[in-house]
């Protein structure tokens, strides 16, 4: 590889890391807890990409020792039946963390349900209660993308602060909660979106640039700042001219690993670090219980 090549962000051993960490602290715990900690993965309807993050989370649950009490619910299922489901995971001593797979059928009210999660289970840090902590600069469960891609740089050493950080993209899910974790680790933050006029020169001026859209190739070469470092959170399902069907970011990766300094794959970043910071999530509510 030449040295001019941008160095890779390996997500995916990094979140086996953690998993081995938690792992031990699981059974260090069991004994005077007296069970394992307990995730409920809610899933509705059968996307087919939220069905494979769904068994990605549940296979991690069974790697490392924690319950799964996850269901698979009908499209057709209510909000009357969802929320009595949230309601009774949220009394179930053996469940820690709730977890509501998005997106949702058109006909479920997304916020209402997330508002339902108590904000001590609240796996995926959603809850306007989590949201406000993190708002506030307080403890709280955080969001598993945005605090999985914040651990991807504290162990490649790329230190936020005083740095000059671009986030294109503005979800509740991973946008918003990543400029806000960027601007807690003393970044100058900026959030672009799509209604940013000459989103090439805003781009430039990121030494740490996210990208968290969804548009296949968004990012070109000529869009970063040699030496950056580029994380890129999407996850695009494209299929070849033979009918072929890869995974594929945000970001060129070819033309860009010529112009970063640190570049994050897809897969194998970002991905794998969202599953590590729910384990991780899960296991601070079980600590904590
Ligand atoms: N859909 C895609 N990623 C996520 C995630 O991290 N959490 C939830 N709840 N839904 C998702």
């Amino acid at each position: 590889m030449p040295s001019d090549t941008a160095q890779l962000l390996d997500g995916k051993a990094l979140s086996q890391q953690i998993q081995a960490e938690l792992n031990q602290q699981i059974q260090a715990l069991q004994t005077q807890k007296g069970r394992p900690p307990g995730l409920a993965v809610l899933m509705v309807g059968d996307n087919p990409a939220s069905a494979a993050y769904v068994r990605n989370k549940e296979r991690a649950c069974t790697k490392i020792g924690i319950a799964s009490f996850g269901q698979h619910l009908s499209t057709e299922t209510t909000q009357i039946e969802l929320e009595k489901v949230i309601d009774s995971l949220n009394q179930d001593d053996l469940v820690d963390g709730i977890l509501v797979q998005l997106p949702l059928p058109a006909h479920l009210n997304a916020v209402a349900l997330l508002n339902q999660i108590h904000p001590d289970k609240d796996a995926d840090g959603l809850h306007p209660v989590n949201m406000g902590r993190l708002v506030r600069g307080e403890s709280g469960l955080r969001s598993c993308t945005p605090a999985g891609v914040m651990r991807l740089l504290q162990e490649y050493q790329v230190d936020p602060k005083g740095k000059q950080a671009v986030v294109i993209g503005r979800s509740i899910l991973v946008g918003k909660p990543q400029a806000l974790m960027l601007l807690e680790a003393d970044a100058t933050v900026t959030t672009a979106h799509s209604k940013t006029p000459d989103l090439k020169a805003i781009a430039r001026t990121a030494d740490i640039l996210i990208v968290a859209i969804g548009r296949p190739g968004l990012v070109t070469a000529d869009m970063v700042k040699p030496g950056a470092t580029v994380i890129d959170v999407g996850m695009n399902r494209i299929t070849d001219y033979e009918g072929k069907s890869y995974l594929v970011g945000d970001v060129d990766f070819n033309a860009v690993q010529d112009v970063a300094e640190f570049l994050t794959p897809v897969p194998g970043g970002v991905g794998p670090m969202t599953v590590a910071m729910l384990m991780h999530n899960t296991v601070q509510s079980y600590i904590h219980s």
